[in-house]
């Protein structure tokens, strides 16, 4: 039996396989699909301190080989979270990892603070990267000063694993990571979706209500790669890659170029099995290629 298992932190995982936040829900909706207890983890739908709406619609668009989102954190709040989300998942048999985010660093605090109380959740994902609100979010990800005090606030109120997640829409990617790591991340996910737009020619209206989005899916895989690549080699925590996995190949792609675990985002929206059909695809290719151990894999790109 191959060895699936990797730690990010203090946090074990069975596989590298997790799903993105904002791509599977709580991942109750998922049930009837695939079984969930096979993922390491699910990053759950980003939460704020306070409900929020979201924003206006239209709020999705399909690109060529990708889509646009501009959901705008719509979420009922970190305490309904608590209280009436969490309890119905927390059984799943995989980690269930809260996407942290505020408008301000006392909203990040807050909301931290609040599941740093709740047992069974082992990990947040501090998420400075939406590109789909007006305050907080990738505002705070995009500037080295804001993003490093973000990062600190919620350190200094968070003792498990303390997961970063990096916008793309960075000159320098490397030195975000390196910033953050410094301001105490224990491990760096990556990326979050390029700020995009679409227009409908007809029309002469732009597709999403907010005008701009952000965009995921196979169109940003070689970027995101590429981004992976470069904090990998910038930072010792663990890096967790994400943007445009469709298959166990680009899963494998992602390992090779340094991630410790993968997340499984606009898949989810086409094949809502995909997350697993990946995790056995995995598993397929070290049969053939003969690896005991996935951790053999990370960063294992042949550059010579
Ligand atoms: O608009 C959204 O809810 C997206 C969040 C994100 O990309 O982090």
């Amino acid at each position: 039996m191959a060895d699936l298992s990797v730690s990010i932190h203090k946090l074990q995982l069975k596989n590298p396989v997790t799903t993105a936040s904002g791509t599977y829900g709580y991942g109750e909706e998922f049930v009837e699909f695939m079984d969930v207890n096979r993922l390491a983890a699910i990053f759950v739908k980003g939460i704020t301190l306070e409900h929020r709406e979201g924003n206006p619609y239209p709020r999705m668009a399909e690109t060529a080989s990708g889509m646009l989102n501009s959901v705008g954190l719509q979420n009922r709040g970190v305490d309904y979270f608590i209280q009436h989300i969490y309890p119905r998942v927390r059984n799943f048999d995989t980690h269930i990892i809260p996407n942290v985010n505020g408008s301000t660093i006392e909203d990040y605090v807050t909301v931290t603070r609040k599941l740093n109380e709740v047992k069974g959740i082992e990990a947040i994902e501090l998420n400075i990267s939406c590109p789909n609100v007006k305050a907080g979010g990738m505002a705070f990800g995009i500037n080295r000063k804001s993003a490093m005090e973000a990062t600190r606030a919620v350190r200094d109120v968070y003792d498990k694993t303390l997961i970063v997640k990096l916008s793309p829409n960075v000159t320098d990617i490397a030195d975000m990571a390196r910033a953050v790591v410094d301001a105490g991340a224990d491990a760096i996910s990556l990326v979050n979706t390029f700020l995009g737009m679409a227009i409908n020619a007809e029309t002469r209206r732009p597709i999403l209500g907010t005008i701009t989005g952000g965009l995921s899916g196979p169109a940003i895989k070689p970027i995101a790669l590429r981004m992976v690549w470069d904090v990998f080699k910038a930072v010792k925590v663990p890096v967790i890659g994400m943007g445009g996995i469709m298959n166990a190949a680009d899963a494998i792609e992602f390992i090779l170029a340094g991630s410790t675990a993968i997340q499984v985002g606009t898949a989810n929206f086409i094949d809502p099995a995909a997350s697993v059909k990946i995790l056995q695809g995995v598993k397929e290719y070290m049969a053939r290629q003969g690896v005991s151990s996935v951790k053999e894999l990370i960063g294992g790109m042949i550059v010579k």
